[in-house]
Formats: C-alpha cells, structure tokens, sequence
C-alpha cells in the first residue's frame, strides 16, 4: 500500500510518501517521495525550541513540503475542479485558525486531485501540542477533502520501529526480529526502556523521572555557551578529549546506577556539572573537553547499566536504540561493544542516521503496522495529545 505521513511534533517538518509491502514479520518500505525542513537555525536564536514559532513554521511549510513528496513519488495530478462549498466549509471550520494555511491549502485542492494513496499517516504525540495540532489538522483535512482514511501515529513508535529497519538495497527491510524487543528511547523529551512482546503492545520498564537524555544534553550544552541543538556540540568536544587522551577534571554521579529499578535521573547529573562550572570559572578548552567526556561517560554508563539489567529481567532478544540521542557516538559504541560482551544472545539494531532524527518515513513505517491491525483513525475526532503514552 501507498502512505502518505506528516510529521510536526517538535522542530522538523516532514512529509513522505512510502510504498509498504509485506506482514509485520517481514515487511518492506520503499521511499518514493522525502521532503524535510528542519528550524533548526530559526530556534538556535532562542537557545531551544519555541513553541508558537515552531507551529508557524510547520503552518508554512506543510504545503509545499506536500507537494514536492507528491511530486517526486509521481503521484501529483491535475485538477481544475473547484471545491464544493461542503468541503470550503469543512476546510475553514479545521483551520480556523491557520488562515495562511487555509489558503495555501484551498488553492492546492483546487490545482491537484486526489492522489493514488491508501493511508495517510501523522504523528498526533507525544510533543509540542500546537505543533503538533497543526499537523493532525493538516491530516484531517486531506483525508476529509480526499476521501482516504488517516491513521493517528505515536512519535516514539515511529523512531522504534525505524530503528529496526535495515537496508537493503533500494528497500528498507523490517524482519527477522526476535521477540521481545527492548527499546532504549532517548529523545530531548523521552527517556524510557520500553519492552515489545509483539507488534504494538509495549510495556514500560523504566523512565526518567526528571530530564530527558537529550534535555540534559541540550542543558550541559548551554552551561558551556554551545549553540542549540546541543546535544551533538557536547559530543563533540568529548570525542576530541578522547582523541586528544585529555583526562577529565572532575568525576560526576551516576544518578540512580544502583538501584534496582530500570528508572532514571538526569537531573542531579545536570546540576552537578552546573555546580562545578560555577566552582571553575575560569575553565580551559581542554578542561571543558574533559568535562564533556566525562558527562557522556556518565550518561552511557547509567543508560548501558539499567539497560543490560532490563535485558536480563525481560529476556529480550532484541536491543534497539532509538530517538535523537541515539545518534551519539559515544553511546552507540558502548552499547555495540557491551552488548557483544555481556548478552552475545542479544542482537542489538542501531538506526541509521536519517532515522535518529526527527522524519516522516518513521512515521509512515509505524502507521502501516497501524493499517496491518486496522487500526485507522476517525478524521472528525483525531486530535493531537502532546503527552501521548505508547503504554
Ligand atoms: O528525537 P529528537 O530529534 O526530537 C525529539 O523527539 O525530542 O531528539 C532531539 C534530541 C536533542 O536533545 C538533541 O540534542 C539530541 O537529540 N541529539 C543528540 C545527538 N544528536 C541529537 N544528543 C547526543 N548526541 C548526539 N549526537
Ligand atoms: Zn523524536
């Protein structure tokens, strides 16, 4: 089948087009149309992401994003039709209030035709709802002018189940996956060790119970005055301490590595390098190299501790890593190098890099699992939940 997915739950916005083939054991995606924008050097101003700027974004952007996915999937027709009043009412009653993407819209209903789509895919949580609105919104009207049904889809579903896609040529394969799955999903705003006994049915292990992973990582950023998004910028100068064997000039806590839930904390880990900045004024490059090292070694060494302790409990075959934080290097090469030594039982998934960060395709992959089980949506009713739970 054709989706078509949407994603707006935070700072990109992004639009594809997926052919999906296959049952969830072993299904296949072939990417047919891909457009992202990211606001990344619009929010960097504000040392994070703003909410109301992020939704005018997405507002205006949707629309061309649409037709340049559409385009490239070959799947844009022509049309001269106007719309019918009905569907003007409809239309105006969804987007009250985005008017600039009411008329972005009207005028693209009335140049193109529905298009040969099954699904049509959106993430409607967890994030920023008025992100988020804007999207679920978008959604339904495309499915209420076009007539093709939408299917409400969880962001961290999304970077779940991409995680454990692999490539193969031309395609994305999902299969061969040995259940349970444990996921370890670490975002700016989730932290969590989920467990899949099967498609879509999850139970929670552990979560944060303060910061996020990548919140932490984004606030240690801004401690050292590095530019937003910071979790990268902190990699970075702890991979050059590592290369360059530069020591670190302070240990910091390990918040909660031995107790013997799967839950965490950030927080403590956060204050503790804001207690030392503020002991350490005058900190040299070097130092802040060490300093940067040494928070992602505590970061990795809490994240790879409760997760090899969740493998044992849960007795999952699978370990898949997920979210923005799983770009990082650091943890990627921890966990690559632990798992083989500790669970050889255990085959560890990584995503690859176009899934760590925010996309569509993510959204789309999820969304056909939804169709598989016909779980679609009600367009009058689906609405946006920026506390979505996946449990
Ligand atoms: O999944 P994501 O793109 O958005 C959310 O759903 O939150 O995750 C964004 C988070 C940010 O906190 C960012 O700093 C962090 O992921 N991040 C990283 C890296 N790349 C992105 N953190 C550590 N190392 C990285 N390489
Ligand atoms: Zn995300």
């Amino acid at each position: 089948m054709k989706l078509l997915s949407i994603e707006t739950s935070c700072d990109e916005t992004a639009v594809s087009v997926l052919n999906a083939e296959g049952a969830a054991d072993s299904s296949r995606f072939r990417i047919l149309g891909n457009a992202l924008l990211s606001q990344i050097d619009i929010h960097r101003e504000y040392g994070g992401v703003f909410p109301a700027l992020a939704k005018r974004e997405h507002a205006k952007n949707l629309v061309p994003l649409l037709h340049e996915a559409l385009t490239q999937a070959a799947l844009l027709t022509t049309s001269e039709a106007a719309l019918s009043e009905a569907d003007r009412e409809k239309l105006s009653e969804l987007l009250v209030r985005e008017p600039e993407l009411l008329a972005a819209l009207t005028s693209f209903f009335e140049a193109s035709g529905s298009p040969a789509i099954d699904a049509i895919c959106v993430t409607h949580g967890p994030g920023l709802a008025p992100a988020l609105w804007v999207g679920v919104n978008f959604a339904r009207a495309l499915s209420l002018i076009w007539n093709i049904p939408v299917i409400g889809v969880n962001h961290m579903e999304g970077h779940l189940l991409s995680a454990l896609v692999q490539k193969e040529e031309e395609e994305f394969v999902l299969s061969e996956v040995q259940k349970p799955v444990l996921a370890l999903l670490i975002s700016g705003g989730h932290t969590e060790i989920v467990c899949m006994k099967d498609w879509l049915s999850y139970e929670l292990v552990g979560h944060t119970r303060d910061d996020a992973v990548g919140e932490a990582y984004d606030k240690v950023a801004r401690m050292l005055e590095l530019p937003y998004p910071g979790g990268p910028e902190v990699s970075r100068l702890a991979e050059e301490a590592r290369e360059q064997g530069i020591a670190s000039p302070v240990v910091l806590p390990r918040p909660m590595i031995n107790d013997t839930h799967e839950d965490f904390s950030f927080s403590g880990l956060k204050t503790a390098v804001l207690y030392f900045l503020k002991a350490h004024l005058e900190l040299s490059e070097s130092e802040q190299r060490g300093l940067a090292k040494e928070f992602e070694d505590a970061v990795a060494d809490v994240l790879y501790t409760k997760t090899s302790r969740a493998l044992l409990k849960t007795g999952a075959l699978t370990l898949v890593l997920g979210g923005g934080v799983s770009a990082n290097t650091n943890i990627q090469r921890v966990f690559t190098e632990k798992i083989a030594q500790d669970h050889p039982e255990v085959e560890l998934r990584i995503p690859a890099p176009m899934f760590t960060t925010d996309n569509a395709i993510m959204i789309g992959i999820a969304g056909y699992y939804r169709a598989l089980e016909n779980l679609y949506s009600d367009a009058d009713t689906l609405a946006a939940d920026g506390n979505l739970s996946l449990v």
